[in-house]
């Protein structure tokens, strides 16, 4: 296991993360209950290694895009999800949570789109090329 740093989500809960071997970037919940806290339709921020990204899930599906919006850097973790897209809170720019693209502007660059999975108690997250 690779080093171990402590992140803060909104909310004020701590969770762990690490960057284990191979590039693969691990968000450890403290519980499995808190992996469990991202319900259906909701999501969360994080900085892992550098990248601020958000983890979300959409039915049962965890996907994880940049959490920086690229029209003009508001946080899309604080936005909704609808129908596998996230919403932008401050303009209403559309980005599709699969693939990271705009689907409506005023953004007109895409989000980098990060592997999302969990394994155990864990949600790991790999960096775009591995
Ligand atoms: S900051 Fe996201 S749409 Fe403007």
């Amino acid at each position: 296991m690779g080093r171990w740093e402590r992140i803060l989500f909104p909310g004020n809960r701590e969770w762990a993360c690490s960057q284990a071997e191979g590039d693969v970037l691990e968000i450890a919940a403290g519980t499995a209950a808190r992996v469990h806290e991202i319900s259906d339709g909701q999501m969360v921020s994080a900085t892992v290694d550098g990248i601020e990204l958000l983890v979300a899930n959409v039915g049962g599906e965890y996907r994880s895009i940049g959490d920086v919006c690229t029209h003009a850097q508001c946080s899309l973790a604080e936005g909704e999800i609808e129908d596998g897209t996230v919403i932008c809170p401050c303009h209403g720019s559309v980005f599709d949570l699969r693939s990271g693209e705009v689907l409506e502007s005023p953004a007109t660059e895409g989000e980098p789109v990060y592997q999302a999975r969990v394994e155990g108690d864990e949600i790991q997250v790999a960096k775009p090329g591995t």
